[in-house]
């Protein structure tokens, strides 16, 4: 079998506010095209674990290496390697889909030429073609998140973090948008994303299951239907959830 290159490499790694523990001794391995889910309810530590992966916040504790990079010390280099769509909606309303590439464009270095270039392939990967000169404000949070995923994408980084990309979003739109996922990972990149929905495990290659900071599962989607012996992934979540409910009670109760 041919080895796997890792993406993304983490170790024990820990961030505090205070006295709470968002995130809690995590430690992963993430291949190369893979598409890897982290899924968790609001407040899980998601976005504080991708925040740490992208360098845009220093952990506590702990290791993390991204494409190969340190996380405390090589945050540039990491930036040049990486896309990430942040959780709250990043694009200009004011400006369109073509405007708002060429801004993209110009904050991450490319040339003008560069530019040109990559905004029709993408335009036309992220199916938004006809919709090049409209305003943004205009288009369906569907389109707006494909157009984010695009401008992630434009200095064609190895690896995006995509930050609850579907929330919000209709039910057709965000088939559409895995679609993309799917795409964009075919295409050799590899995608983290997270989610609340769980029915969109499925779609993931691995998922990370989080609960109040700490890792609870990680497996593929099918094998952790087979040990829980369960039909879709929110009766896994469900059971899970419950079994870490009852230990953590145990804990205290000793
Ligand atoms: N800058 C911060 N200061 C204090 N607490 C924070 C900060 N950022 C996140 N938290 C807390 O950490 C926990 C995890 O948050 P977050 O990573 O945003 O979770 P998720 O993305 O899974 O919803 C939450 O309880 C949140 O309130
Ligand atoms: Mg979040």
């Amino acid at each position: 079998m041919k080895e796997r290159n890792i993406s993304v490499k983490t170790n024990g790694l820990t961030r505090r506010f205070g006295n709470f523990t968002a995130v809690d001794g995590v430690s992963i391995e993430v291949y190369e095209q893979e598409i890897f889910g982290f899924l968790g309810a609001n407040g899980a530590g998601k976005t504080t674990l991708i925040r740490m992966l992208c360098g845009l916040l220093l952990p506590t504790e702990g290791e993390a290496y991204v494409a190969g990079y340190d996380v405390y010390r090589e945050v540039e280099q990491i930036k040049r390697h990486i896309g990430y769509m942040s959780q709250r909606f990043s694009l200009y309303n004011d400006l369109t889909p073509s405007e708002n590439i060429e801004f993209y464009g110009g904050i991450y270095g490319l040339t003008d030429e560069e530019i040109k270039h990559r905004k029709q392939e993408l335009l036309s990967q992220v199916g938004l073609e006809e919709y090049a000169d409209k305003l943004t404000r205009e288009l369906p949070l569907g389109f707006k998140q494909r157009l984010a995923l695009g401008c992630a994408l434009l200095h064609n980084p190895p690896i995006v973090f995509l930050d609850e990309p579907t929330s919000g979003v209709d039910p057709e739109a965000r088939r559409e948008f895995w679609d993309l996922i799917h795409r964009t990972a075919a295409q050799g990149k590899t995608v983290f994303v997270t989610t609340h929905f769980m029915e969109e495990a499925e779609y993931c290659h691995r998922v990370m299951m989080m609960q109040e900071g700490k890792v609870i599962a990680l497996d593929t989607p099918g094998r952790l239907k087979e040990r829980y012996q369960k039909s879709t992934m929110q009766e896994v979540f469900v059971a899970l959830e419950k079994t870490v409910r009852e230990q953590n009670r145990k804990d205290k109760a000793v």
